[in-house]
C-alpha cells in the first residue's frame, strides 16, 4: 500500500480517515476522491484530489492511472435514509459504483481494495443480540441489500480474479468534523448538536432501541488494520463484523447529561427512521475479528460522549 485512492473523502468517515492515512503513508501517497462538491479544509489541504464519478465506468480507471494508485478505500455511499428517497440513484452509487470500482481496481492489478460493510447488512430475521459474524442476512433496506452485495463481491473478486478485498461490517458512527448525512443511526450525532447547542434534542427512534455504534477513531482504527492484517491470518474478506458499544436513545442521553446537565430528549418517531433501526442488530459478536486480526476496540459510552463533548463545543465555538 503505497499511493492510496479515498472515494467518499468528503464524506462523516473520508474526512478523518484520510488524514489518518497520510499520517501512515505521506501526504502526497493518499489521494481523496470526491464527486459533486470540491473538497475543503484540511483533507483539501494536506495532500492531493481528484474528482471521481463512481457510477460512470472509466472515472476510477482514469484515477488509478493519473495517480499510480496501487490501493483504494472505497467509501462513496448513499447511507440507508438515503438510499431509500432515492432508489434509482441508490442502486447506481452503492450497486454499480461499488462494481465499477471492483473492476477498475481488479483490471488495474491493485494490490488491496476496502470496501466497509455495515450492521445494515443484517435483516429483521437475523439474531438481534451478539448478532454472530456468519448468519442469516436479509437485509429489508436498500442500503443493506447493496452491503451485502459488496460483501459477496468482495468474496467473488478474490476467489475469480485474486483482487485482494477486505471490509469490515461497522455499526453506527458517531463523529464531530464532518456530520453525517441520510443515515438512521445519525440521532446519536445529532444529539450531541443539540445538547451544545440548546440544551434538548428531539429524537426520531422510540426509546429502548438499541444500535451497536462507534466512535470514529475506533471505525478508522479498524479500517487501516482490516487493510494491513496479514493475510494469512484471515478466513474471511469483507465481512468481519466489529463491535465497541451498544446504547438506546435514553443511555446516550443520560451519559450526556453527565456533561450537559439538564439535556431533555423529547421523541417524535419518523416511521422509516424506526423500521429501518429496528431490523438492525442489537448488539455484534466480534469474535473472529478479534481472533483473525486482533481487533480491540479503544471507547465504551462514558468516554466516547466526554470525548464528542469536548470536541464539538470547541468545534462549535469557533
Ligand atoms: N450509519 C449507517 C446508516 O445509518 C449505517 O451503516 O445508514
Amino acid at each position: 500500500m503505497k499511493r492510496i485512492l479515498v472515494t467518499g473523502a468528503a464524506g462523516q468517515l473520508g474526512s478523518e480517515l484520510v488524514p489518518a492515512l497520510r499520517g501512515r503513508y505521506g501526504n502526497e501517497n493518499v489521494v481523496a476522491a470526491w464527486r459533486s462538491s470540491p473538497l475543503t479544509g484540511e483533507v483539501a489541504d494536506t495532500g492531493p484530489a481528484t474528482q471521481v464519478d463512481v457510477t460512470e465506468p472509466g472515472s476510477v480507471d482514469r484515477a488509478i492511472r493519473d495517480y499510480g494508485i496501487d490501493s483504494l478505500y472505497h467509501l462513496g455511499s448513499l447511507l440507508s435514509v438515503a438510499a431509500e428517497a432515492n432508489r434509482s440513484l441508490s442502486h447506481l452509487v452503492n450497486i454499480n459504483g461499488l462494481l465499477n470500482v471492483l473492476e477498475a481496481a481488479s483490471g488495474a492489478g491493485l494490490e488491496r481494495v476496502v470496501i466497509p460493510s455495515s450492521i445494515a447488512a443484517f435483516g429483521l430475521d437475523t439474531p438481534h443480540d451478539n448478532t454472530p459474524n456468519e448468519t442469516l442476512q436479509r437485509p429489508t433496506s436498500l442500503y443493506g441489500i447493496a452491503k451485502v452485495f459488496g460483501e459477496l463481491m468482495g468474496n467473488y473478486f478474490f476467489e475469480r480474479t485474486g483482487l485482494d478485498v477486505r471490509g469490515v461490517r461497522l455499526p453506527g458512527v458517531v463523529s464531530w468534523k464532518v456530520e453525517p448525512g441520510g443515515g438512521t443511526t445519525d440521532y446519536a450525532v445529532d444529539a450531541f448538536y443539540g445538547a451544545i447547542r440548546e440544551g434538548r434534542y428531539t429524537c426520531y427512534l422510540r426509546p429502548g432501541t438499541y444500535l451497536p455504534m462507534m466512535y470514529v477513531p475506533d471505525a478508522i482504527k479498524a479500517l487501516i488494520e482490516i487493510a494491513e492484517a496479514d493475510i494469512a491470518n484471515l478466513k474471511r474478506h469483507a465481512d468481519y463484523n466489529v463491535n465497541s458499544m451498544s446504547f438506546e436513545p435514553e443511555e446516550l442521553a443520560a451519559a450526556i447529561r453527565r456533561r450537559v446537565p439538564g439535556f431533555a430528549m423529547d421523541y417524535d418517531i419518523d416511521p422509516l427512521r424506526q423500521y429501518i433501526a429496528d431490523s438492525w442488530p442489537n448488539s455484534l459478536d466480534d469474535t473472529v475479528a478479534r481472533q483473525e486480526w486482533g481487533w480491540r476496540p479503544d471507547y465504551g459510552l462514558a468516554d466516547m460522549v466526554d470525548d464528542m463533548y469536548e470536541n464539538l463545543s470547541r468545534k462549535l465555538a469557533q
